[in-house]
């Protein structure tokens, strides 16, 4: 006991000693760290974390730990009352209370504890900051950081029923925000929006019930823990492993300020952070985002963008969260107010009424006769009826062309008709997005001029069918798909173990040493085989050239995860990689129906079937494009990469492979090298334009022109004497010119504008030609439209599918 007590003596004056020069391993009772000296700090023994004074705003710190190197903030004590600049310090006092004091006046923050004997604190290798009584045995723990998580948890650390994470306010403002991942009610794992005025669960989806999303309520003990080889497991059932798993580094799993939740590796102290694991790949699921009365939209280009609902402004233009308020007085008198339609709009929640089977006015009626509502949506559901919401509130306002339904927004009559509402929408986008993308992105601006410019050209030359078919509600009659549809929007949390890493021997046995050969494409070779339990894969061999044998294995398994969770009924699945030694390999779903290039030669397609894959690619690419968290380029749509399932659905092959294929590189040269084939390539390729999702744009219309005209692109016309360009503007110009030479002839005629598309359709589809006029026409115009030179003139894959969406059920 004596000799104990020696030690300890020797130990604390050895470490008072330490201390005394800037950083120490440990506080012991009596001593201060004081805000003037920031060099002073407690280090863990190891140099990887650190805890001491952090700087949070102009003359505000907060008491933190955070990782010693690229400094990250994993716990603080005060992050809502942060202390003064001066005369500040956190001291261990003798009674054994550790208290943070704010300019030497008040107390910002203590632990709250007593001791009778001497204490010390002290930051171990984990991160965890430990106070414990320095006379007795280790285990005498009086407080510990770990027990008191802000938004983040590290390995070993454990979210309990006493704890929750809570993001920070912004990635700016370290004050508590409106995010929390807690266990709820029913002991389900949830990340909970808790704002100013409302709170909701928006993870797992309230839509599913806990057994659908994977969950169980019967355990109690509520219990959620990640290790350091990137396993998540918690007591309710759900878990899942990083896209890194099994390799040893730093990782933090971190309650973000917009809502997510993500794991963040890092192989060397000296790395960035990346992401290994997020909850939630729709940015724009996540509640309260963009507040009250408003939409959010999300573009890879710009980020997450929130917008007012027409007839609103925005509240506090430095913080969306305040949502926008109206412009107008809403009469109660229902003559006085009309509705304004907002196709793709959804505002999730919050209905006031719910209605089956019930007509489009009965609808408009059941929100027209309440003074109070504001808005309704108007769907078709699986079951074949309509149905019918009406909304008080308009909160979790999303704009996605996947949502098959309408929303009617009510307005006073008078200030809709003097159309001021569009002219004026407020909307702004966020600009700190988690993950960059290493693309080069040569996005000018969207212009709303060419926007407009657009629709005016798609107007003139559809203005004589519109008016004489399109009522106002047929874009209203899309038919919603069945739920697993709706599962394919980006809920990607259902299975995550459904992914997983194999070894080469085992997919070289599954391919009998590669021997099946089944297709060749953009960076290497697809083989057919069979994985160990039994089920058919494409199996595509990467070419190393194209990697780059320096290619980081880490930074590879990062982008395959994030290909691998996405997830859309369009998209052929992915099930798998090896990354192994100088091995990159992909393991697909296997389709063995084949693909629309051999499909288009037998001549088995009908016309709707022809439409409903020109439909389910421009969806699939919309969402490659536009709603993924990170931008993916396909860079090779040609018929070869579109294969057909058994209900004629196109699935697109081969995504992915722009990300996998020039991570490090930043030039469009680089890019070439996985350039698209021939026929299908847009001029940028040729001329070496910077490359930006256009060019999959460009490549789309040239397959909806062949699948119009059924001649290729590929063979039309060519001769070997021929140059690239010309190769790929053959069937694009045959086709402009069979419009021009029609419409000039018939100049006078109302129906000018559709009978230049007799004059190119496949023969095979011509005799079902007569009631499909306007669909066709259509299609034709959006595909001359994409194929056009200037890649600011062609539309996005999301205007696309508006456009060939609002036709998708034209009756015949
Ligand atoms: C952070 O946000 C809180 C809550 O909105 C606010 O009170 C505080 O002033 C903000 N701090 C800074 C430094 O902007
Ligand atoms: C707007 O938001 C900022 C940042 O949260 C806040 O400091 C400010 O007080 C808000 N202004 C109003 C008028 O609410
Ligand atoms: C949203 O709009 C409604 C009127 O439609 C208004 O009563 C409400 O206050 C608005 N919400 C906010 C946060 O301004
Ligand atoms: C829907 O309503 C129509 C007419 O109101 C009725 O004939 C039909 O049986 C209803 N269908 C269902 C499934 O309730
Ligand atoms: C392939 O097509 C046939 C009929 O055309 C169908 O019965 C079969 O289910 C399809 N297979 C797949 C995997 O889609």
């Amino acid at each position: 006991m004596a000799l104990s007590l020696i030690l300890h003596v020797l130990l604390l004056l050895s470490l008072s000693f330490q201390f005394s020069s800037s950083s120490s391993s440990s506080l012991n009772s009596g001593f201060s760290l004081c805000v003037e000296k920031l060099e002073d700090s407690i280090l863990s023994p190891d140099g990887v974390f650190s805890a001491g004074f952090y700087a949070v705003g102009e003359n505000a710190y907060a008491f933190a730990v955070w990782f010693t190197r690229n400094p990250t903030v994993v716990w603080m004590a005060n992050r809502d009352q942060p202390i003064n600049g001066k005369r500040s310090s956190l001291s261990l006092l003798k009674t054994g209370n550790l208290v943070l004091s704010d300019a030497g006046q008040f107390n910002a923050w203590s632990t709250d504890t007593t001791s009778s004997s001497p204490t010390y604190l002290i930051l171990n290798n984990n991160g965890n900051l430990v106070l414990s009584e320095l006379y007795s045995n280790e285990s005498n723990v009086l407080w510990q950081s770990f027990d008191f998580p802000t938004d983040t948890l590290l390995p070993g650390q454990q979210l309990t029923r006493y704890t929750k994470l809570v993001s920070d306010r912004s990635s700016t403002n370290h004050s508590s925000g409106f995010y929390k991942l807690v266990f709820d009610d029913d002991n389900i794992l949830s990340l909970l929006y808790d704002g100013p005025d409302v709170s909701s669960i928006y993870w797992p989806a309230q839509w599913l019930l806990s057994w659908e999303a994977g969950r169980t309520t019967y355990n109690s003990s509520r219990i959620a823990v990640i290790d350091s080889i990137g396993t998540f497991n918690s007591t309710d059932n759900f878990g899942f492993i990083t896209s890194d798993y099994g390799v040893v580094m730093q990782r933090r799993l971190k309650m973000d300020p917009d809502g997510n939740i993500r794991v963040y590796s890092r192989q060397h102290q000296n790395d960035p952070w990346y992401v290994s694991w997020q909850a939630i790949s729709s940015p724009c699921i996540v509640h309260g985002l963009c507040g009250a009365n408003s939409t959010c939209t999300h573009d890879p280009r710009e980020g997450r963008k929130c917008s007012c609902l027409p007839g609103y402004r925005v509240k506090n233009h430095s913080d969306w969260s305040y949502g926008c308020e109206p412009r107008f007085q809403l009469s109660c008198d229902r003559n006085e107010s009309t509705f304004f339609k907002l196709p793709d709009v959804e505002l999730y929640g919050y209905d006031y009424i719910y209605k089956k089977n019930i007509s489009f006015s009965d609808c408009e009626n059941e929100c027209s006769q309440d003074c109070e509502c504001r808005a309704f949506q108007y769907s078709f559901n699986n079951d074949g009826l309509f149905q019918c919401y009406t909304k008080k509130v308009l909160l979790n306002g999303r704009r996605s062309p996947n949502f098959r339904g309408t929303t009617y927004l009510r307005l006073p009559k008078t200030r809709r008709n003097n159309g001021s509402f569009f002219a004026d929408e407020e909307s702004a986008q966020e600009n700190g997005r988690v993950c960059s993308v290493k693309l080069e992105r040569a996005y000018t601006k969207r212009h709303v001029s060419s926007f407009v410019k657009f629709f005016l050209w798609f107007s003139i030359a559809l203005g004589v069918f519109e008016a004489l078919f399109i009522s106002i509600t047929s874009c209203s009659l899309m038919r919603t798909k069945q739920k697993s549809d709706v599962n394919q929007q980006g809920y990607n949390f259902l299975s995550p173990f459904g992914f997983r890493k194999y070894t080469y021997s085992e997919l070289k046995q599954a391919t009998k040493g590669f021997t099946e050969e089944i297709g060749r494409g953009a960076g290497g070779i697809v083989y057919k085989g069979v994985l160990p339990d039994q089920r058919i894969a494409a199996i595509k061999k990467l070419n190393n050239d194209n990697i780059g044998a320096k290619r980081d294995e880490a930074e590879f398994l990062a982008e395959v995860s994030i290909i691998g969770k996405l997830n859309h009924m369009n998209l052929i699945e992915m099930w798998g990689y090896c990354a192994e030694g100088k091995h990159r390999l992909l393991v697909y779903e296997f389709m063995e129906n084949g693909s629309l290039a051999e499909n288009l030669k037998s001549n088995t397609l009908g016309w709707t079937k022809r439409y409903n894959i020109a439909l389910g690619t421009a969806r699939v690419l919309a969402y490659l494009h536009e709603e993924c968290l990170e931008w993916i380029l396909h860079c090779d749509i040609k018929p070869q990469n579109i294969l057909l399932v058994s209900n004629y659905q196109p699935k697109v092959a081969d995504f992915g492979l722009s990300k996998l294929l020039n991570r490090n590189e930043q030039n469009a040269q680089s890019i070439s090298m996985i350039r698209g084939t021939r026929g299908y390539m847009a001029p940028e390729w040729v001329f070496n334009l910077p490359i930006t999702s256009k060019v999959d744009v460009y490549s789309y219309g040239i397959v909806v022109l062949e699948m119009l005209t059924g001649r290729s692109a590929t063979t039309m016309g060519s001769r070997s004497d021929e140059g690239e360009e010309a190769q790929n503007g053959r069937l694009v110009t045959w086709v402009r010119e069979k419009r021009k030479r029609t419409t000039s002839l018939e100049e006078g005629s109302s129906l000018t504008s559709s009978c230049w598309v007799e004059k190119i359709i496949d023969p095979a589809i011509g005799s079902q030609f007569e009631v499909k006029k306007m669909k066709m026409e259509t299609l034709a115009s959006v595909a001359l439209n994409c194929v056009e030179d200037d890649k600011d003139a062609r539309p996005t894959m999301s205007q696309v599918v508006e456009m060939l969406q609002c036709h998708e059920n034209d009756a015949s």
